[in-house]
């Protein structure tokens, strides 16, 4: 039986993020340059999109661009630009053809004028699909999020639109990038690193985590597959006790 076939449709993680991590390590274990490896790393973001488009997944959110990631060499930074503004323009029938709508969060203003072109561009197209949302968090990082968030939350408060104490948990999460999104139950990172590199904290608080060896490039749908249904065999207590789970 394919992991495929082993999932159950009626309990899929309704967004699942991924840390796509291990492009550099792949390229430079065949003696090629890092940048080498965010290119065949695109090979393995189609399969991740596509494998949770077709069983029905309604959103999946990849983490492709840090905010620390800004202070990698120069020459690694605009080639994954670079790639990034190629890639995006040649996916959109990709995208048309899954019914994904593109989605990004993190600090968009940041990015060059090419890419925010583009990326303005692929949401507009793919803005009508609705088979499932694929967000791409870029130059994005939970801390900045969080603090801007509190910001933009502090400024309203000063204009008198929200009362101190009217700030709840859901008030608190609209003000975020994820707003509208669900949080995460599934995290999946590749290439062997157990940590969470700054990202969707908050979102994370009852994520389950899924550490995978396999480095990014490697990475294919069935992968994906086999996550899930280790996800469908654990138990979310969120804090309660297992005999009070089926009642
Ligand atoms: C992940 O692969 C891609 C990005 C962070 C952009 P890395 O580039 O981090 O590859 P490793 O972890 O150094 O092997
Ligand atoms: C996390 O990977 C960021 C992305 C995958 C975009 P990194 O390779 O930057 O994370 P660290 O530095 O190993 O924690
Ligand atoms: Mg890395």
């Amino acid at each position: 039986m394919s992991f495929k076939e082993k999932i159950d449709p009626e309990r899929l993680p309704q967004h699942i993020a991924i840390i796509m991590d291990g492009n550099g390590r792949w390229a430079q274990q065949r003696g090629q340059l890092r940048v080498y490896g965010h290119e065949q790393g695109v090979t393995a973001v189609r399969e991740a999109a596509e494998g949770a488009a077709e069983i029905g997944v309604p959103f999946l959110t990849l983490y492709a661009f840090s905010t620390e990631n800004w202070n990698r060499p120069k020459e690694e930074v605009d080639a994954l630009m670079g790639l990034l503004v190629e890639t995006i323009d040649k996916e959109i029938p990709t995208l048309m053809d899954n019914g994904i709508r593109l989605n990004t969060i993190g600090d968009i203003e940041s990015l060059g004028e090419d890419c925010r072109l583009q990326l303005r561009r692929a949401m507009e197209r793919t803005s009508t699909n609705t088979r499932m949302v694929l967000t791409l968090a870029l130059s994005y990082s939970a801390r900045w999020e969080i603090t801007r968030a509190a910001q933009r939350l502090a400024g309203d408060i000063a204009q008198g639109k929200v009362a101190p104490e009217g700030i709840d948990q859901d008030l608190f999460s609209s003000y975020l990038e994820t707003s509208g999104i669900p949080d995460p139950e599934l995290l999946i990172r590749t290439s062997g690193e157990y940590r969470l590199s700054n990202f969707l904290l908050w979102q994370m608080a009852y994520t389950e985590l899924c550490f995978i060896p396999k480095l990014w490039p490697d990475f294919t749908r069935d992968d994906l597959y086999k996550a899930i249904v280790d996800f469908q065999c654990r138990e979310r207590r969120f804090g309660k006790i297992s005999g009070q789970l089926s009642i």
